[in-house]
């Protein structure tokens, strides 16, 4: 059984830290609006005032918050962050969605106090972290992956290690782009259809057989045909993380037009205000 420490307890990581706890591991949590912790701490684990204290007791500190800029708070903010309480042998996992760039410069951070650190991002929402099925998509050094992996293996389903530091998040970026792609173009079609004047529900119950039509965008029209819009992976979060994927392609010199074309669509859905919708709200768009 390992110490471990979760920093960041949203729609995700309050499930992660939960699967944690049934297997049986010493979790400690924090979170920076601390009610949020409160169900988590009635179910045994231990609330942190800050990621410095979480980290302190902690062999492996994982974080699971929005952005560069949460990543940035948790990690490095000056007297509280993570990186403060980090113990000689503890390894770093940041599980968040985030930018290569910014990967890269908490590697630095990290690094330079010799920390073992992991960029550890998954495939998979809500249900998938509920049920441990996560797929983790794997950056950083060999050894310091095969020490982590037993405890990844309690939250994830296929736990892959893509390469050096970075790669794992890169890999992310591009499966969310393929995801977020093909729901938009459901979800444009199915609107097509429908003015067309065809059932809708025939089209979808067409469509799912045939094979162009893959497991993720029949998942879609499932949800657009049942107008489903209730949050798993929410349109704010794909915006965000297509965004993240143009910068990482800057950065690497990749041109990734198809990606620059569907992020403007979903930032309509966002001004539209739909950005609480889950991804399958971008049908919203076109009803
Ligand atoms: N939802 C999904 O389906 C899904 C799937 C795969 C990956 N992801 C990725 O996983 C990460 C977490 O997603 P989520 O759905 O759990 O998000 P969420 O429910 O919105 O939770 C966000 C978490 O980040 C914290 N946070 C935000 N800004 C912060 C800051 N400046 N300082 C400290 N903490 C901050 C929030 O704290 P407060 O409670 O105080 O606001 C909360 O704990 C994101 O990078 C997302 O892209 C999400």
């Amino acid at each position: 059984m390992h110490r471990v420490a979760i920093l960041g307890l949203g729609a995700m990581g309050s499930r992660m830290a939960r699967k944690l706890l049934d297997a049986g591991h010493q979790v400690a949590v924090y979170n920076r609006s601390p009610e949020r912790a409160r169900a988590l701490e009635a179910e045994g684990a231990t609330v942190a005032a800050t990621p410095r204290q979480a980290a302190e007791r902690s062999e492996m500190v994982i974080s699971m918050v929005t952005d560069d800029d949460a990543s940035r708070a948790i990690w490095l903010e000056e007297s509280t962050g993570a990186i403060h309480g980090l113990g000689e042998g503890t390894i770093a996992i940041e599980s968040s969605t985030l930018t290569l760039a910014w990967v890269r410069r908490l590697a630095e951070a990290l690094g330079s106090r010799g920390t073992d650190f992991l960029d550890a991002p998954v495939a998979g929402s809500r249900p998938q972290a509920e049920a441990g099925q996560l797929v983790y998509l794997v950056g950083g050094a060999p050894s310091a992956f095969e020490r982590a992996k037993p405890l990844l293996e309690v939250m994830g389903a296929a736990i892959h290690h893509v390469g050096p530091l970075g790669q794992g998040m890169v890999l992310k970026l591009a499966v969310n782009s393929l995801f977020s792609l093909q729901v938009a173009a459901m979800a444009e079609l199915l609107g097509l259809v429908r003015k067309a004047g065809i059932d809708e529900n025939r089209a979808v119950e067409v469509l799912g057989q045939m094979p162009v039509t893959s497991p993720a965008a029949k998942g879609a029209a499932a949800l657009i045909a049942a107008r489903d819009f209730a949050p798993m992976f929410p349109i704010d979060l794909v915006e965000k993380d297509l965004r993240y994927l143009l910068e990482s392609a800057r950065s690497v010199e990749a041109e990734v037009p198809a990606t620059a074309a569907v992020r403007e669509l979903y930032a309509r859905a966002i001004n539209e205000g739909y950005g609480d919708n889950n991804i399958a709200g971008i049908a919203r768009l076109f009803l």
